[in-house]
């Protein structure tokens, strides 16, 4: 009901507010704070993002948030603690730095949280599991806080991970946003381009970001519309944004992606690396890999200039392959 959601909502902020608190006030403050501003973090952007701490304890948020039955079952609904044996409930979060992960709207409705010690064990980030309030593959980390930050987003950045959104934030590239560590979906590129007209895509520089690129790529396509353009910008080999930014600082990250690669571009690098292009056998598989895709363009001038380029690459002209085109097609976005 809405009334639960309400309440949800509520609780929700109630423990961000406690684990910003804790970072401030618990025992090992001293600790989380060393590792904030060893990672290059200040206290300005940590209060931006609300960035806490979840105690090491095993029960604090149960111990001040389970005041009745009631909310001991909101506490387990929201995944915010969990119960091994019926009745004793302990922390979902324990010892992890954490970002309060906010909808649109400004809402807490999850939470990401990082390990400080590189030898504790468990995942290096936990992150809340779906909720009736948390839908993964729609929200997007950072975009409340982007929005917040700018009047207008000319364009915005998507990224990896809660570091390197607020490690930007901290250098003054207040306008990138995380996926949480699901793969780029068609809602968020649809999101996205209800805010912008230019998306970045910029992941780590390695395979799996590489393939985190073309996967959203793919997602992307049908969003093409007139005017909305798709840049991405490969990092070198074991960079993240965060690390380079920390190394290179904000006026060298920016000109990255001031000659970013074109969706465009992308695309055809992408595919003729594995494929043969001066034989017949790979200009036909270009041909047979690529028109699918081109397909799914919705503006006819990216359709056609990616024809274009096409025609080139295998040597016949953009109106003989035009004819081998599926349309019209129903705009999105
Ligand atoms: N991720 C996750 N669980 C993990 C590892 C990663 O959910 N065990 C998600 C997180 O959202 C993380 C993102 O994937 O931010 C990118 O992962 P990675 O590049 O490994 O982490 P970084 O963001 O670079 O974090 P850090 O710099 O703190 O290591
Ligand atoms: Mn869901
Ligand atoms: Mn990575
Ligand atoms: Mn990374
Ligand atoms: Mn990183």
């Amino acid at each position: 009901s809405t009334e639960q959601k309400r309440s949800d909502y509520e609780l929700m902020m109630h423990v961000a507010k406690f684990y910003q608190h804790q970072l401030k006030h618990h025992a090992k403050s001293s600790q989380v704070i060393e590792y904030l501003k060893g990672r290059g973090l200040s206290g300005e952007t940590a209060k931006q993002f609300m960035i806490g701490y979840a105690p090491s304890e095993w029960d604090s948020v149960c111990k001040t948030f389970a005041k009745n039955q009631d909310s001991k079952k909101q506490l387990l609904e929201l995944k915010l603690a969990s119960e091994k044996t019926a009745g004793r409930q302990f922390d979902f979060f324990r010892d992890r730095l954490m970002f309060p992960i906010r909808d649109k709207r400004g809402r807490v409705i999850a939470f990401g949280g990082r390990v400080m010690n590189s030898d504790d064990n468990g995942p290096k980030y936990l992150n809340s599991p779906e909720t009736r309030i948390f839908h993964k593959g729609f929200e997007l980390y950072g975009l409340y806080e982007a929005k917040q930050a700018n009047k207008k987003l000319d364009q915005i950045l998507v990224v990896e991970g809660y570091m390197d959104v607020v490690a930007l934030a901290e250098k003054g590239i207040n306008y990138a946003v995380a996926a949480l560590g699901t793969a780029t979906t068609p809602e968020h590129i649809h999101t996205l381009f209800r805010t912008t007209d230019r998306i970045i895509c910029c992941y780590d520089g390695d395979r799996a970001g590489r393939d985190a690129a073309w996967r959203a790529l793919e997602n992307a396509l049908p969003y093409l519309n007139h005017g909305k353009a798709l840049e991405f910008v490969f990092l070198p080999d074991g960079e993240d944004p965060d690390s380079l930014v920390q190394k290179e600082g904000r006026e060298a990250f920016e000109l990255r992606y001031d000659d970013a690669t074109d969706f465009s571009a992308y695309l055809f690098d992408r595919l003729a690396q594995e494929i043969n292009l001066t034989t017949d056998a790979g200009k036909s598989k270009l041909l047979q890999q690529a028109l699918p895709l081109i397909e799914k363009v919705p503006s006819d001038f990216y359709q056609e200039n990616l024809l274009e380029k096409l025609a080139r690459l295998i040597g016949r002209t953009r109106a003989q392959l035009q004819k081998k085109i599926n349309t019209p097609k129903q705009q999105q976005g």
